[in-house]
């Protein structure tokens, strides 16, 4: 038999994936589910955004275009990171337009990673931080991020972590599934650390706008920290755009210079009309509500959550106030049971699709990762039914 990559071997299916097929196929069997299990936002794109799109593929934009994304769109993103991050970026040498946040951090990892450096990566993270990290022939070391810290390593977990081969700290704050993020004095810690070390940090911020207390520190908003610091973010969240795959890398020039050339021998560019909608969404001075709108939609929601399980007082369900992202990641250790059996079980006994814990590292086995980017009625209705059936256990 001919050889295949064996390095996939190490990568396992998603138990993310296996869930959605399996309430697919539920739903196609004409059972009604309630779906808390999607990472997209229920809202849709703003239309004015459709539209841009729209007139750039009428006006031609429908062939190659540049590799390293159009000057304006690099312009739009190095102010929006000065205004909103405090962090400025030459948009000429500094910024890459991607095929979304999940390519943003595939071109940082490839342009930096050398084979068999070791990659630190907390414990819950989503998946693609350390399957990306292996499939490029790295070597992930979990670092415990446990719920009793607030999701947050403890300081010393890195410093135990760290070996002579250690490259890269891989953060994603806020969290997915956690929603967690941690303080400014944490991060300026981190990159003191890092740069004692000599340490990469790739930062992914996707959810970087999605906060309900005071707005995250962006990683690369810190003294030298620039210089070490690759920051992965999209408009998938942010704007509601998950399906027109467009995000940004912003690093130093010599790492976007690797990125350019992966980007450039992997995906040419990223559609030309996609480039132009998404340098819409970023300047339009209307279309800047959207992301406020969402963001006080799912704060409405986060507090549903907290307010009924304040009312329903089932001890088993310990639910913990997310900061940000829009997730509730649920501890339901008290149950002794694997969190696939339990979403499995969720699933099958009272309709409600979730994600297991476990898929985001051991520290997250015994959790559910439940969305609130769903309808305030379905995140009630989800929310009553996981609670009735943990009474029952
Ligand atoms: C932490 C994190 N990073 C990146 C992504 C992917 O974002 P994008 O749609 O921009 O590729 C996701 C999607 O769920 C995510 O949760």
């Amino acid at each position: 038999m001919l050889n295949i990559n064996t390095q996939f071997d190490l990568i396992r299916q998603s138990a993310t994936v296996a869930m959605a097929d399996r309430i697919l196929a539920l739903k196609a069997s004409g059972q009604n589910i309630v779906g808390l299990q999607v990472g997209d936002p229920d809202f849709g794109t703003h239309p004015a955004i459709a539209d841009a799109a729209v007139k750039a593929m009428q006006s031609g934009l429908t062939h190659y275009g540049p590799s390293r994304g159009y000057p304006d769109l690099r312009t739009a993103v190095a102010s929006k990171l000065n205004r909103d991050e405090g962090v400025s970026y030459d948009p000429a040498s500094e910024i890459l337009i991607t095929h979304g946040g999940i390519h943003a951090y595939y071109l940082a990892m490839q342009s930096i990673l050398n084979l068999g450096d070791d990659v630190l990566v907390p414990d819950p993270s989503w998946a693609t931080h350390s399957n990306m990290a292996i499939m490029l022939r790295g070597n992930v070391i979990r670092v415990p991020a446990p719920a009793e810290n607030g999701f947050i390593p403890f300081f010393e977990s890195w410093e135990k972590a760290l070996t002579a081969k250690t490259r890269v700290i891989v953060l994603n704050y806020p969290s997915n599934p956690t929603g967690a993020y941690p303080t400014r004095e944490y991060l300026q810690k981190l990159q003191d650390f890092a740069a004692k070390h000599n340490l990469w940090i790739v930062s992914d911020e996707v959810y970087g706008s999605l906060y309900y207390g005071e707005r995250p520190t962006c990683a690369a908003a810190f003294e030298g920290a620039k210089e070490r610091t690759l920051l992965v973010n999209s408009l998938s969240k942010s704007y509601a755009m998950t399906g027109w795959r467009v995000g940004y890398l912003a690093a130093p020039a010599r790492v976007i210079e690797n990125a350019l050339k992966a980007g450039q021998n992997s995906i040419t560019c990223v559609a030309p009309f996609i480039q132009k909608a998404a340098a819409f969404a970023l300047t339009d001075p209307a279309i800047q509500d959207v992301t406020a709108n969402m963001r006080a939609a799912y704060s409405r929601r986060r507090d549903l959550v907290l307010r009924l399980s304040h009312e329903l007082e089932c001890e088993k369900v310990k639910v913990i106030p997310p900061q940000g992202a829009f997730y509730f990641f649920l501890d339901l250790r008290a149950l002794k049971m694997s969190s696939i059996e339990m979403c499995e079980k969720i699933l099958d006994e009272v309709g409600v699709g979730l994600v297991p814990g476990s898929a985001f590292g051991e520290q997250g086995e015994g959790f559910i990762r439940m969305t609130i980017a769903a309808s305030d009625e379905d995140v009630e209705a989800g929310f009553r039914k996981i609670i009735e059936w943990a009474e029952k256990q």
